[in-house]
């Protein structure tokens, strides 16, 4: 059964929101807490092992129930039980969304047209998993009888960003096995990783859910080609293998039906780590992590299916989302993991993220009136505090920003560890306190400046603070926090979709470019002159050619 389909500005719950707001937009966090010692406790949930404490945003208790409201008046509850049980709620592709199903448990049911799908998805688990033992334990060999000791994915978005940040992720538990990707067009990708490689001892994992992408295509051609400068063509056997749908085009490419690694058409690619497009992932960190990933993103599923919206970590969330964006109309959310290894967690969320919810049609066909996807960006902590806290701090621009810490860290290194944490805390809390006037003459009182000096220094050295941010405290970054971490993200997106009654599922936006630039290629490989274009692009396309 679809969705339903309501403006969310047409409840009541919204309007009540709205004057709710202009009665909290100007409260300080600092007088919220002064006012409520309980605030801390109050708006904290405590899960496994996750900590999060939402008390350092611009809400109160009332904000909290209001927006829950507003869940409820658009049937949220009903929502998930649709995500989650095969209903065809990505509507403009005609598919279920079920990237849930791939880390369901064997005895789970999850319909797909009357036939149960998770059979399927142990299936292929149990490919991936025989394939990452023989190639982890070395009984799969190259063509000249060398075992593999090198991984090469070749993919782009969601066939390449989940399985590189996981990996990258959990570089910590990775096996000897080295793990590459190959995404961009530019030959300066492919060329840069293969140079080095020895293709008698490398594996090629060729991941396009349609194998029809322009990228990935020419990058696995081009890398078969300098492949095959030093191996026969029988050694593509043992030297590549493709994760698709599109079994078809698959086989057309040269590639043995044993060696493809299916996947089905309602698993959306920016949610596709989870599936057979989680090979690479596999042979790095070796099956039982994978494995593990899986079985916590599960675990965050249950939490978000079954546990009442007060007490929900993505419900929440999603909902501070749609609080900041629609009502305080910021722009933008920053992710900040204090981790190095969660170096390219933001590059991945901004697609899962800004690819979903960069709508701006409702589900009615209506062009919405009101914002909808936000702006995701980040980098891990400390080195984003010296390049844009900055502009966090003492800028003219909301930004809420999801701080991410562990308790332990994973070298055991308690010396670096507390200094990294001291900033995660530091920071939190100078954003939400910031520095008064009166501090800031406190604290140059002591300073050898002139009267007149400290005076004209004062205003640059305010922070107004009341900067929003929620701390997301895990005890340890293990392959199953990392999945809940993203599933807790991945829910947030649903979460936020269904408020702002847009389709999340599809991603038409990205079609356009595309099929301009199959267009363009043809015409700078013509020899006519190119005239069908605006004056601006004809230049740049001619003086391109003419170079
Ligand atoms: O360009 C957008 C997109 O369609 C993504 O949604 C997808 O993850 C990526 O391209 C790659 O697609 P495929 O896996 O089919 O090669």
């Amino acid at each position: 059964m679809a969705l339903k389909a309501t403006n969310p500005k047409h409840t009541e719950s919204w309007s009540t929101l709205q004057q709710h707001f202009n009665t909290v937009k100007d409260k300080h966090l600092k007088d919220l807490f002064k006012n409520n010692p309980k605030r801390a406790d109050q708006l904290t949930i405590k899960w496994e092992d996750f900590y999060v404490d939402f008390s350092k945003n611009r809400i109160t208790k009332e904000t909290l129930d209001l927006l829950i409201n507003l869940a409820n008046e658009l049937d949220l509850k009903d929502a998930i039980s649709k995500y989650f049980s095969g209903d065809i709620i990505n509507e403009t592709e005609g598919r279920a969304v079920l990237h849930t199903a791939l880390r369901a448990s064997k005895a789970d049911e999850v319909y797909v047209d009357g036939v149960n799908v998770i059979p399927e998805v142990f299936e292929v688990r149990q490919k991936i998993e025989r394939f990452t033992d023989s190639v982890v334990n070395g009984k799969h060999k190259g063509f000249t009888g060398n075992t593999i000791t090198d991984v090469v994915n070749i993919g782009i978005g969601g066939s390449d960003l989940g399985p590189a940040m996981v990996v990258d992720s959990l570089q910590f538990y990775k096996n000897h096995l080295k793990t590459h990707f190959i995404s961009n067009v530019d030959g300066d990708h492919y060329y840069e990783v293969v140079k080095d490689l020895n293709p008698e001892t490398t594996l090629f994992v060729i991941v396009s859910k349609t194998f029809t992408t322009q990228e990935t295509l020419s990058n696995a051609n081009s890398v078969r080609e300098w492949f095959l400068k030093s191996s026969p063509k029988e050694a593509v056997a043992s030297h590549f293998v493709a994760v698709s749908t599109n079994i078809k085009s698959v086989k057309e490419f040269g590639i043995a039906e044993d060696n493809i690694f299916p996947m089905k058409d309602w698993v959306g690619g920016r949610f596709s780590l989870w599936s057979a497009v989680g090979l690479s992932i596999s042979l790095a960190v070796g099956y039982e992590n994978f494995n593990a990933l899986l079985l916590g993103a599960n675990t965050m599923d249950t939490h978000f299916r079954v546990t009442d919206f007060s007490k929900n970590i993505p419900v929440i969330g999603g909902l501070l989302t749609v609080w900041y964006n629609n009502f305080f109309k910021s722009e933008s959310e920053a992710i900040i993991p204090y981790t190095q290894y969660l170096n390219q967690f933001a590059t991945y969320l901004q697609q899962g993220i800004m690819e979903s919810n960069g709508k701006s049609v409702d589900r009615n066909g209506n062009r919405v009136g009101y914002q909808t996807g936000t702006i995701i960006w980040g980098e891990p902590g400390t080195n984003s505090q010296h390049a844009f806290f900055q502009l966090i701090h003492q800028g003219t621009k909301l930004i809420p920003a999801d701080f991410i810490g562990f308790v332990e860290s994973l070298n055991g290194n308690a010396e670096h560890h507390d200094k990294l944490m001291s900033n995660y805390f530091a920071q939190t809390e100078a954003l939400m306190n910031g520095k008064t006037e009166k501090e800031v003459l406190q604290e140059l009182d002591s300073s050898k400046l002139s009267k007149e000096d400290i005076e004209t220094l004062v205003p640059f050295k305010i922070f107004e603070g009341n900067k929003p941010t929620t701390s997301i405290l895990i005890k340890k970054l293990t392959p199953e926090s990392l999945g809940k971490l993203i599933a807790m993200y991945e829910h947030q997106i649903f979460v936020q979709g269904i408020i702002w009654n847009i389709f999340s599922y599809d991603q038409f936006g990205v079609e356009l470019g595309k099929q301009l630039a199959k267009t363009i290629l043809n015409e700078l490989n013509a020899t006519d002159a190119i005239t069908t274009h605006d004056a601006s692009t004809q230049n740049l396309l001619n003086f391109y050619k003419n170079q």
